[in-house]
């Protein structure tokens, strides 16, 4: 398929162009994530998928007075334009929804009792086994759809509903199919160690040592995985488990993150910290001294508030994180048990009622931040010269309207590549119906 565009696309005149300009090297921590750099009445030259200049409309339409007429006009006035969105968390490659389990625990059920009785991410690893690769890659490409519908363009994908090396690798499989497909750019982690199947229960040590010995060498082999997760949480994997698997992981090359601290404090972000992990994710019960320790580390904390709000639980303390000095990201999560949603928008919502982060802040978590905690700040994430031409455009005049006017979908146009992906609100990329 096609990723770039032969013919050039002048972005013009955008209300607020929000291009968090000048994070490349290191995700912005403290007072840098208010550092928005907005230019009035932007606008954006775009030559063969990157960013080719920005500036206001007034300097590039002089500046570029002799290609006007053959560049495509996209014209934001009265709009606000954005980097496009990165969810650098999800567990976007599974099979099947767990509504059930959702009415259970509005009635009371935990989501560990759920898990621990066999449902929970075990039900869901039933229903991935059971799945055809194209089931899978069917399933997960309408996902994607609906990430881009919400102005996410570059998303990480977990394995980790497969559990054994066969399944793990389709998971990654079809990951890699749909980063070829799908406009949207994907960046894989392996997570082989999500949960202890039921046959290891007993004994759960044999199980890591066939995440360490059997699937790890062979996945960072076939070159599938770019970082390895584990869920460290009492009853699942403890934090010395944790500890083997993600540095048999980085002596393979795999770039370590952690599911940290989400249930119980278990000290998931000192872990992450003494490794040097990319991120620590989760972080509800974090300790004082993990988060200080992360901040000392440069460790990215990736927050999850939806999956606070959905599974009823209280947010992590993301304004403490970043008083601190964390570099703070925010994610979806998406998983079909404990934060079933595509919407980056309403995780901002979230960010800014729940965790107490600014607007600023909650912009700068989705874009810049997320980049860096997938490793990608250099080529996504702000609106720069070189970088990848993935912008928003939405159908409000400031980036403080997208955080206030909640629970609705801004969205007006998507740009993925360079060329237009979302009109309208809309579908409208050819690659968005390809099926295999
Ligand atoms: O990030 N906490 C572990 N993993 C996922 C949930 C997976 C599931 O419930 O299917 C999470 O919340
Ligand atoms: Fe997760």
């Amino acid at each position: 398929m096609t990723k770039t565009n032969t013919k050039p696309m002048f972005i013009r005149n955008a209300s607020q162009l929000v291009t968090l300009k000048g994070g490349s090297e290191s995700p912005r921590v403290k007072e840098q994530m208010e550092e928005l750099h907005i230019i009035e009445n932007g606008s954006v030259w775009i030559e063969n998928g990157k960013i080719e200049d920005v500036g206001t409309d007034k300097e590039l339409s002089e500046k570029y007075s002799s290609k006007l007429n053959q560049a495509q006009h996209i014209d934001a006035t009265g709009k606000l334009v954005t980097p496009g969105f990165v969810d650098p968390h999800t567990h976007l490659v599974h099979a099947g929804t767990r509504e059930n389990e959702f009415n259970m625990r509005l009635q009371g059920a935990s989501y560990m009792d759920i898990m621990n009785a066999g449902g929970g991410i075990h039900s869901t690893t039933k229903a991935t086994r059971e799945a055809s690769h194209s089931q899978l890659y069917n399933e997960s490409f309408a996902r994607l759809n609906r990430f881009l519908k919400q102005g996410v363009t570059t998303v990480e994908a977990k394995s980790g509903y497969g559990l054994s090396l066969e399944h793990e690798m389709k998971q990654l499989e079809v990951a890699k199919k749909l980063n070829e497909t799908h406009p949207i750019d994907i960046v894989s982690t392996f997570m082989g160690a999500h949960a202890v199947p039921a046959q290891y229960k007993e004994n759960p040590d044999e199980f890591v040592d066939l995440v360490i010995y059997e699937m790890l060498p062979k996945v960072a082999e076939s070159g599938l995985a770019e970082f390895n997760d584990v869920f460290c949480e009492r009853g699942v994997f403890t934090p010395d488990q944790s500890r083997r698997i993600l540095e048999a992981g980085l002596n393979l090359g795999l770039l370590p993150k952690i599911h940290a601290d989400e249930i119980e404090p278990y000290a998931g972000a000192e872990l992450a910290a003494t490794l040097g992990a990319v991120s620590a994710d989760h972080l509800l019960k974090a300790s004082d001294e993990g988060i200080r320790q992360m901040a000392e580390a440069g460790v990215i904390g990736v927050l999850l508030p939806g999956t606070a709000f959905f599974l009823m639980a209280e947010s992590a303390n993301g304004r403490k994180m970043i008083d601190e000095g964390v570099a703070v990201a925010l994610s979806t999560d998406c998983n079909p048990g404990s934060s079933p949603t595509v919407s980056t928008p309403l995780i901002m919502n979230l960010g800014c009622l729940k965790m107490g982060m600014t607007p600023a802040e909650v912009l700068t978590a989705v874009t810049i931040n997320a980049a860096h905690a997938i490793k990608r700040g250099h080529e996504v994430g702000s609106i720069e010269v070189g970088k990848k031409a993935d912008m928003n455009i939405f159908n409000v005049p400031t980036y403080m309207h997208l955080q206030y006017m909640y629970g609705e979908n801004h969205i007006n146009t998507v740009i993925k590549n360079g060329q237009v992906a979302i009109s309208g609100g809309n579908l409208v990329c050819q690659d968005t119906h390809t099926h295999n």
